[in-house]
């Protein structure tokens, strides 16, 4: 992901993808768990004590993945201050049609006809997996820059009236921007940790819309043990200590997980930002919406040295870092 080249100095340069742009997109309406409490039979107090999770946002039946990957695509565009993009990648479970892909439909209506633009699944882990693919693009010098996107519908998986699983999830997009850039640049990600374990696949399926089956215990466990041991080796990869890490950010599956996973790393509940009690969990979504709002609201600062953990569907699991660049989103 890196190489090397030399410098005015004469110095070898690690180049590295640099984070200059975000932007999020959540739709309006907001489901309570006491709405959830007149259609489901649950409380509020089981959800909130299990999960974390108060509310969650719904997209209407009028609003596509596509419609908020534009939302939160043109809101990154605008933070990165130019379209001079080369390639997008859009993170998705819930792609709108099995074909075409919905990337490139994003691509033309962000006026970026013409750029390279594919759909990637990776379950909840899809935006790390597109931060990597992305780094790719930039590495190989195919781009300049890219537009990263995370965006799902994950309210439509669940079969109606299944309480064990349609509390759990919510619909919105994130997006950043990747420039060509070099590692010693705040933005600069990391070395990304990937992996995915097939033989699991069962534990969390939904074959369309509508279906969802999950093992939901089994997957507690399984991600708490691959986000926790795919950020200790990012941050080694990266040369930091558990104790230089200012935020950690991981994916929102549940209050509980990420709360394990953050004990296991000994990280402070004032280094983990969160906010799946009023987003609940957001799959390939989750992690850049919570840094653009985190961005935003100033629990992420600039020069704040960020772990970014995910695990999901597949099963697949990845860890990154980053120090926080000076973003307006
Ligand atoms: O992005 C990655 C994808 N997914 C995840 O990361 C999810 C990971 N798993 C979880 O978050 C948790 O396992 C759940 C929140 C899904 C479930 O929590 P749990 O503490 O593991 O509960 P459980 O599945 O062991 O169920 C405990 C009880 C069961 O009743 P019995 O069998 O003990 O009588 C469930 O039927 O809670 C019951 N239950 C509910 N009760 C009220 C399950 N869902 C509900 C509900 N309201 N909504």
């Amino acid at each position: 992901m890196r190489d090397h080249h030399h410098g005015d100095a004469d110095r070898p340069v690690d180049q590295a993808a640099v984070i200059c742009g975000i932007g999020a997109e959540l739709p309006p309406t907001a489901l309570s768990n006491a709405d959830l409490c007149t259609r489901l039979d649950t409380t509020d107090e089981w959800i909130r004590s299990r999960t974390g999770i108060a509310q969650r946002h719904i997209a209407g039946a009028d609003v596509s993945t596509e419609d908020m990957a534009v939302s939160a695509g043109a809101r990154a565009l605008r933070s990165f201050g130019s379209r001079r993009v080369q390639a997008l990648v859009l993170a998705t479970t819930t792609p709108d049609r099995c074909c075409p892909a919905t990337a490139h439909a994003v691509a033309s209506r962000l006026g970026l006809s013409g750029v390279p633009a594919l759909d990637l699944a990776a379950g909840c882990t899809g935006f790390l997996y597109g931060l990597a693919t992305a780094a790719g693009f930039i590495a190989s010098r195919m781009a300049e820059a890219v537009l990263v996107i995370g965006a799902d519908r994950l309210s439509t998986l669940p079969a109606r009236g299944d309480r064990t699983t349609v509390p759990l999830f919510g619909d919105g997009a994130g997006a950043v921007v990747l420039r060509r850039g070099q590692a010693c640049e705040d933005g600069a990600i990391g070395p990304v940790v990937l992996g995915s374990d097939g033989t699991h696949g069962d534990l969390i399926q939904a074959p369309r819309a509508g279906t969802l089956r999950m093992q939901g215990s089994e997957v507690f466990r399984h991600a708490v043990d691959r986000m926790a041991s795919a950020s200790t080796q990012a941050a080694t990869a990266a040369g930091w200590r558990m104790q230089d890490v200012d935020r950690l950010v991981p994916h929102q599956a549940n209050a509980r997980i990420t709360s394990f996973v953050a004990r296991q790393l000994d990280v402070p509940a004032e280094r983990q930002l969160h906010n799946i009690h009023s987003v609940g969990n957001t799959g390939a979504a989750s992690i850049p919406l919570l840094l653009a709002q985190a961005a935003a609201d100033g629990r992420l600062k600039a020069g704040h040295r960020v772990l970014l953990a995910a695990f999901g569907a597949g099963l697949t699991w990845g860890a990154t870092t980053v120090t926080w660049p000076d973003l307006t989103p």
